[in-house]
């Protein structure tokens, strides 16, 4: 396969990430000129600075992704508004999207800051996330997240890139930042948290009967015997007096597999919700596609 994954994909969440959603509200060749740009910065400030890591990726909602002629992927489509009563999760959209993940908070920002100065009234910047590794990579509830998550290079390489056609090298990417209630989840006791999450709290061992309604209950999803699969790159962000959750951000080769389990969290398959949506809701929620590096660099 003579093309490249954009490079934010394959290695695991480096300890810091921004996450960027942006419109366009002027010159598009301008942008994508300037995310070409950008990979070229990247590379220079990961020579500078030898152990900071700099991964990162763009990707094209459908809309943006259209004007390009390069055609749609198969299966591409717009986030679609999920669930009902309290338990919703919204379509916010976004023409583009920057994921950055690194070593190094303070390159992140520049990098951004480096990006924006130019275009800064070419885009509309509509939410920007900065995510950071919490004690042993667990989520803000206290739950190791990412215990399922695929490790070995081959496994993630063949579940997140599409492996030929037009479109090789590429990958969909799945966006919802969460808030959580940290007050209403601390007030549940420790046995009653594993039943909501199926795993235990300090070691993140699969209970024996993980419940239905538990959050592996609802995405430990099996077709025909075989796992549908992500590869999940969400960070905790946010502050403690202000709004903080995780920043819900993976890849997967097909869209389907995303919608398959967030119709199962929402309760579209069989009315069953993911009881985690009682201590957490999605204020944003966006599709996008990720070309391979070969294909952002030629895209005019
Ligand atoms: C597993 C947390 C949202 C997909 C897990 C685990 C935790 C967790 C603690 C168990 C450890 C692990 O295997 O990583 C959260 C939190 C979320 C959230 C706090 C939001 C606030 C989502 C969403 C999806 C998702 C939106 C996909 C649509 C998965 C998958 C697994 C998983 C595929 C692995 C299941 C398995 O194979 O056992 N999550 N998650 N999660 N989560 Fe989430
Ligand atoms: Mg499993």
């Amino acid at each position: 396969m003579n093309v490249t994954p954009q490079s934010a994909i394959l290695p695991e969440a480096g300890p810091y990430s921004l996450v960027c959603v942006f419109n366009l509200v002027g010159n598009k060749d301008k942008v994508i000129r300037q995310c070409q740009g950008l990979l070229e910065v990247a590379e220079k400030l990961n020579q500078q600075h030898v152990s900071a890591c700099i991964h990162l990726s763009f990707g094209f909602g459908k809309a943006f992704w259209q004007q390009f002629e390069k055609g749609c992927p198969n299966d591409f489509e717009e986030f679609a508004p999920l669930g009902s009563g309290d338990v919703t999760a919204p379509s916010t959209g976004g023409d583009l999207l920057l994921h950055v993940h690194s070593n190094r908070h303070d390159l992140n920002f520049h990098l951004l800051s480096s990006f924006m100065q130019p275009i800064a009234s070419e885009v509309e910047l509509i939410d920007e996330t900065n995510g950071f590794r919490y004690l042993d990579a667990r989520d803000l509830t206290g739950f190791i997240d990412g215990t399922e998550n695929p490790k070995k290079q081959a496994a993630r390489q063949e579940i997140a890139i599409i492996p030929d056609g037009p479109f090789a090298g590429g990958s969909f990417v799945m966006l919802q930042r969460f808030v959580h209630n940290l007050p209403a989840w601390h007030a549940v006791n420790v046995a009653q948290q594993e039943q909501i999450i199926g795993r235990t709290k300090p070691d993140s061992v699969e209970l024996d009967e993980v419940p239905a309604d538990s959050h592996v209950g609802r995405v430990d999803l099996k077709e025909e015997g075989k796992g549908l699969k992500i590869v999940r790159h969400s960070l905790p962000y946010g502050t403690v007096s202000g709004e903080h959750g995780l920043l819900f951000i993976a890849y997967c080769a097909q869209q389907r597999n995303f919608r398959e389990m967030l119709d199962s969290m929402y309760g579209e398959k069989d009315g069953q919700t993911d009881k985690l949506l009682d201590f957490t809701k999605a204020v944003t929620g966006a599709y996008f596609f990720v070309p391979s590096t070969e294909m952002l660099t030629q895209l005019q």
